[in-house]
């Protein structure tokens, strides 16, 4: 294929050595861009890099051949001492803010007011990408300096960082470029290199960073650009600084197009539309998708899209009219830590929690945040008494994640963890080499150890008894009237309604639901005994292997080995499970009250057609619960995994299927219908 930026750039080995660079320097970003932006590698590594070295070599013969637009710089260079300063020639403003609907509203009534009346203007809405703002300056379509905000009028000087940023391009994609073009946007890191960057951080007992946002601006602010160069950070632009061309566009959305034509990065989650309904929308649209995003957001920014309207709105007290961030509820909160609990767990896993002075925010007081375990207190130095990070996003618990050592005041104290369990009075015990301290009572002395059992003995994807959750199983354990699972068996209507806020329908309900429970899955009653290390997807392969519990209770080590997923940890879990004679006990008790299931097929035994294929389930089905869809698929061998990856086999979607459905179409990974799996799993 021609490449229009050519011309007609010879490129054989003949040509000066001028030329052949600037073929190779054109060929080597295209390919970076093909690669790096669109996700769609135009050759192999092998050409990539023999292109790359002919040119490195040809720099170095020839230094003067090594332009500010060659691949080559890529790398990083020599580390600075300083950075200089950069004054901006247009300055760069903060936004202001709508944090509620009102304000958002108010702010399109007051553009309706200046314009004359009217709805019909466009708003262009963007993510509001949480990263640091930067200004790109390209003369004749050649990158030639970067820098950051700084404070608005002056920033420092990054080029040399911004040159590593493999999606920024050293070149414009255009065959007639700008004469001047600044680029304005915002360098981010995706949440997936931040972990991996974090994961290093920790290895090398170094620092890690709090958010993205801040591991962004900290790798863009290396002196060393090899450093920088390492990081993989990612760019979007927003705007436009400084510009003279002869076309010059006249739309926000204008602007955004023409940008992505000469390769600059832009997101392509944008939408322009009218009037504040249509805002909210997708406000609410964006919100629903924000933590399947690669990256941080931290809410939307809205502009009017037309440059003339915007000029007409113009600014006020240094912000700008015709533009407003629309800011998601805070995911990093500052607080103060007042004190550090610990909870026990069903296996008596220890887990320190944070109780912190409360915080309202997204319509929910804050006062507790998990900490995780001891060395992870020591490692991040959090002190009770400190102002701290703490992180709620989704629906994950929220987390301390780092004290604020510039306000940490002379009386914080380190936290010590206790000697002896807070519920029981036993020994806390921590293996060597472990994380996880453990509270050594055990479910017979241990009152919390015995709920969190309990618990979760009559939890959904174990025995699955309606009704009996936390506040029943405190009750009945706080009265003894329950001590093990079997006794939950032996329960009759007259214990039930001796319980507080127990009405005869509900003890009734109760009873049944406990009836219903004893019909099970060998695989659901292994799970629900809670053997330490013994999840769902262990639990169910142990059923497949073992022909009934007596079988399991005897089985050996070189047995349990055998099973697939069994390794030496969880092969000498199981084993000391079955060496307390009460833990035999318990199993033959809940046997003789009457819970069984039916006999499956052991492995080997029933058609495996679907082994080594792992299918992922998202939306409604029509007719099959997610259970019954997993069921059917384990014991044709296949498995059933959480979320969509290259791995995947199938995606089996159904009404309302979500991101995953989206993930798997980028994938490539074929997708069924219900009708499609059920004639998969039929096949023989
Ligand atoms: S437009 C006149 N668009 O938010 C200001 N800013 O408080 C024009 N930001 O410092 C800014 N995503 O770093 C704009 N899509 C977006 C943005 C965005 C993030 C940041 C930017 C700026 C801050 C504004």
């Amino acid at each position: 294929m021609l490449n229009p930026l050519l011309g007609n750039a010879m490129n054989s080995v003949e040509d000066d050595p001028s030329s052949r660079a600037k073929y190779l320097r054109t060929e080597v970003n295209r390919h970076d861009y093909s690669y790096h932006v669109l996700d769609n590698p135009t050759i192999s590594d092998f050409e990539y890099d023999k292109l790359f070295y002919e040119l490195k070599k040809l720099e170095i013969e020839h230094p003067d051949l090594r332009t500010l637009d060659s691949p080559t710089r890529r790398v990083g260079g020599a580390p600075l001492a300083e950075f200089s300063q950069v004054k901006h020639k247009i300055p760069m403003l903060s936004l202001g803010k709508a944090q509620t609907n009102d304000q958002l509203k108010n702010w399109v009534k007051g553009i309706q007011k200046e314009l004359g009346d009217t709805e019909s203007f466009q708003i262009a809405a963007d993510l509001k990408f949480d990263g640091l703002a930067v200004n790109l300056r390209y003369e004749d379509g050649i990158l030639v300096q970067a820098s950051t905000r700084g404070d608005g009028e002056t920033g420092e000087d990054v080029t040399e960082n911004i040159r590593t940023i493999r999606t920024i391009p050293l070149q414009l994609g255009l065959l007639f470029p700008p004469k001047i073009l600044e680029v304005r946007g915002e360098v981010v890191m995706f949440k997936e290199d931040f972990e991996r960057l974090n994961q290093k951080q920790r290895k090398s007992k170094s620092k890690e960073f709090v958010n993205p946002r801040n591991a962004a601006a900290g790798s863009l602010r290396l002196l060393d650009s090899k450093i920088t160069a390492q990081r993989n950070l990612k760019f979007f632009a927003y705007g436009v600084g400084s510009i003279e061309d002869e076309y010059v566009p006249k739309t926000h959305d204008e602007l955004l197009r023409w940008y992505k034509e000469m390769r600059i990065p832009v997101c392509d989650k944008r939408k322009v539309v009218n009037g504040v309904l249509a805002l909210l929308n997708y406000y609410k649209e964006i919100e629903s998708v924000r933590d399947d995003l690669d990256f941080e957001i931290d809410g939307l920014v809205y502009k009017l899209n037309d440059f003339s309207l915007q000029r007409q709105l113009g600014y006020r007290d240094r912000e700008p009219r015709f533009a407003i961030a629309h800011k998601f509820p805070a995911e990093i909160i500052e607080t103060v830590l007042l004190d550090i609990e610990v909870q026990v767990g069903r296996t008596g896993a220890i887990t320190p929690v944070a109780r912190l002075v409360p915080v309202f925010v997204g319509g929910v007081t804050l006062t507790n945040a998990t900490l995780h375990n001891e060395e992870e207190i020591q490692r991040k130095d959090i002190r009770l008494g400190d102002a701290v990070f703490v992180r709620r996003a989704g629906d994950v618990i929220p987390e301390v994640v780092a004290s604020i050592l510039e306000k940490r005041s002379a009386d914080s104290r380190p936290f010590v963890m206790p000697l002896q369990c807070p519920v029981c009075g036993s020994t806390i015990v921590k293996p060597e080499g472990e994380a996880i301290a453990r509270c050594s009572g055990g479910w017979i002395k241990c009152v919390a150890q015995r709920k969190g059992g309990l618990f979760h003995f009559a939890s959904r994807k174990a025995m699955n008894i309606d009704g009996v959750g936390e506040q029943l199983i405190d009750q009945l354990v706080d009265k003894q009237v329950v001590t093990t699972a079997a006794d939950l068996y032996k329960l009759g209507l007259t214990s039930l309604v001796a319980l507080d806020r127990m009405a005869d329908k509900s003890a009734q309900n109760i009873l049944a639901a406990l009836e219903v429970s004893k019909e099970t899955s060998f695989a659901r009653f292994i799970y629900a005994l809670g053997i330490r290390h013994v999840g769902e997807s262990t639990a169910k392969d142990l059923a497949t292997t073992f022909a009934n519990a007596d079988a399991l209770i005897a089985a050996t080590e070189e047995q349990l080995l055998a099973v697939s997923d069994v390794g030496p940890v969880v092969a000498k879990s199981i084993l000391a499970f079955f060496a307390d004679s009460l833990n035999v006990e318990l199993v033959q008790q809940l046997l003789a009250s009457g819970i069984h299931w039916p006999v499956v097929e052991q492995k080997g035994g029933g058609s495996q057609h679907l082994l080594g294929s792992t299918f992922v389930l998202t939306g409604t089905l029509p007719s099959l619960s997610r259970d019954q869809a997993s069921a059917m698929i384990e014991s044709a061998g296949g498995k059933v995994a959480g979320s969509v990856s290259k791995k995947t086999s199938y995606v089996v979607a159904g009404d309302d299927a979500g991101s995953k459905l989206v993930k798997a179409q980028e994938l490539g990974i074929p997708l069924l219908t219900e009708a499609e799996l059920l004639q998969l799993c039929s096949r023989n």
